[in-house]
């Protein structure tokens, strides 16, 4: 796996308070697992305080149990459109004081009442090399159309599906006999090495721009 997530700031003695994150996310929640652990360990530099799932019974609401962080099912289905549904994620982060928000698998499209919240707060992980292979199946697409390299990406939230400035990415290789799912097993191993790396600088990154003006 090749690696890139800008060396530009340490995340330890940063002056201030430790930014409050909410993490979003909609099914299995192995990248959840992995940064829950993180936080755990005081190795992202940040308090993890709410988890929001917008899927009754998924499985990352198992994962919060295992590491005592609050969860929340916010149902899309129950609201009547986008922005009442954003309205309410919102006011439940607002709520816990949460100043950036990770999308670790979050299967819904982004409304601007969420986006004028979290201006440049919001982080996604997408599984392919953005610009490449956006929206639903973005591994399966990049597996149909035989490229030799793969990998995810890790941008700022825009209102664009999976668009945004590029914080880091990590490419790996399609192998001669891989399937879809040796594929996806290199590419998601690949997505938990570079997470938390690169949370921990997008938000040091920004707490030390903000800590020199
Ligand atoms: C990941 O592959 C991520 O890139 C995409 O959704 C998937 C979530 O997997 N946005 P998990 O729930 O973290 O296991």
């Amino acid at each position: 796996m090749m690696l890139c997530v800008p060396n530009d700031a340490q995340c330890v003695d940063i002056p201030g308070p430790v930014p409050r994150i909410g993490v979003l996310a909609s099914g299995r929640g192995s990248n959840f697992d992995v940064l829950a652990e993180h936080a755990q360990q005081g190795s992202l530099g940040v308090h993890m305080v709410t988890l929001v799932c917008n899927v009754e019974g998924a499985n990352v609401l198992h994962v919060a149990k295992k590491y005592n962080i609050p969860s929340v099912v916010i149902a899309h289905a129950q609201h009547p459109s986008r922005e009442a549904f954003d309205e309410a994620v919102v006011a439940h982060l607002l709520k816990h004081q949460v100043e950036w928000v990770v999308m670790a698998g979050w299967m819904r499209i982004v409304t601007p009442v969420f986006l004028e919240a979290f201006p440049d707060r919001a982080l996604n992980i997408h599984p392919s090399l953005l610009p490449s292979f956006k929206g639903m199946s973005a591994i399966e697409q990049a597996f149909t159309s035989k490229v030799k390299l793969a990998g995810c990406t890790v941008h700022l939230v825009r209102a664009a599906i999976d668009d945004g400035p590029i914080v880091a990415q990590a490419c790996v290789p399609v192998l001669d006999g891989d399937d879809l799912y040796t594929l996806t097993a290199r590419i998601q191993s690949a997505e938990h090495h570079m997470f938390p790396r690169a949370i921990a600088r997008a938000i040091a990154a920004h707490r030390i721009s903000r800590s020199s003006k």
